[in-house]
């Protein structure tokens, strides 16, 4: 049986994910702000380096698989902080953690990204390049001046949403880049992505504003499939992706929205290969 390590261990997606790998007879260390074996702080440099170093302790420096689950949703006022907890949190953790990974004989890591970074029209492509760059100090304040030149009425329910679609979707592009490098991927550490939509947690409901569970028929994205998930259907793929036996897959985005992305982009996969 393995050893995983899971972030937002307390609710929602993480703590379906951390139940699923329990029941599987796994080890789980859940690391989170309150309720976890590993409380840390993700949005900040020195939360990350004390959740790294808590997940090395409890695991011995081995590990075979880690879900990187924790986030807030765009109601966050601060998209400072939005940016720098659904970004640099689990790109910092993975890092800190690829080497513990690598010492598995089938390291496994997967991150909740979101369909808002393919389905959202506010990616800020400048906020983007500073993430990828690496650059929180000057990430949190562009997103901050960005938010602040937006119209007030824009921001309401989800006064982040900017901040949030582009955290998530600099996510998915870091994880591609990254997979296929040879730190991680000949070292036969497997890393990918899952876009989740609407998932009925109190992350969603708060974002939408509704507070108790809409109608999906009447949702502002299309749910072809009439319901919203749940989030044990997102567990499901976690727990997938970081079986021993997932072992040809990596650098990839699986969505996992109830078909909201492939409505609104039906053309948008396959893309060709322009020379
Ligand atoms: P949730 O609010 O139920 O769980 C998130 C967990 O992350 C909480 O336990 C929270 O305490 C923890 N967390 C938040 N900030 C943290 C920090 N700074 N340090 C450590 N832990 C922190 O939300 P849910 O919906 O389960 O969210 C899980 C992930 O799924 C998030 O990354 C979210 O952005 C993403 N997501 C959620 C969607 C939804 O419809 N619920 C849709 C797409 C993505």
């Amino acid at each position: 049986m393995g050893i995983y390590a899971v972030t937002g261990s307390a609710s929602g997606m993480g703590a379906a994910s951390a139940a699923v790998l329990r029941e599987n007879g796994h080890t789980v260390i859940g690391v989170d702000l309150h309720d976890a074996d590993i409380t840390a702080d993700l949005g900040t440099a020195e939360g990350r380096r004390s959740a790294v170093q808590g997940i090395l302790d409890a695991s011995g420096g081995l590990l075979d698989g880690v879900a990187a689950v924790a986030g807030v949703g765009p109601a966050m006022k601060d998209a400072g902080a939005v940016a720098a907890i659904n970004y640099f949190g689990p790109v910092a953790l993975l890092e800190g953690l690829r080497p513990a990974l690598a010492r598995s004989s089938a390291g496994r890591a997967v991150v909740i990204g979101s369909n808002s970074s393919t389905t959202v029209p506010m990616i800020d492509e400048k906020l983007v390049d500073l993430l990828l760059a690496g650059d929180e100090d000057a990430a949190r304040d562009h997103a901050r001046s960005a938010q602040a030149a937006l119209p007030a009425e824009l921001g309401q329910p989800a006064p982040s949403i900017s901040a949030y679609a582009t955290s998530k979707f600099a996510l998915a592009r870091w994880v591609r880049r990254t997979a296929v490098t040879p730190s991680w991927a000949r070292e036969g550490v497997l890393l990918n992505v899952i876009a989740p939509g609407a998932v009925i947690t109190p992350l969603m409901l708060g974002s939408t504003g509704a507070g108790e569970e809409p109608d999906a028929d009447d949702f502002p994205t299309p749910m072809p499939l009439g319901v919203f998930g749940r989030p044990e259907d997102i567990a499901f793929w976690v727990h997938q992706f970081l079986r021993p036996e997932a072992r040809f897959t990596t650098g990839a985005t699986l969505f996992v929205d109830g078909g909201t992305d492939a409505a609104m982009r039906p053309d948008a996969q396959p893309t060709a290969l322009t020379v």
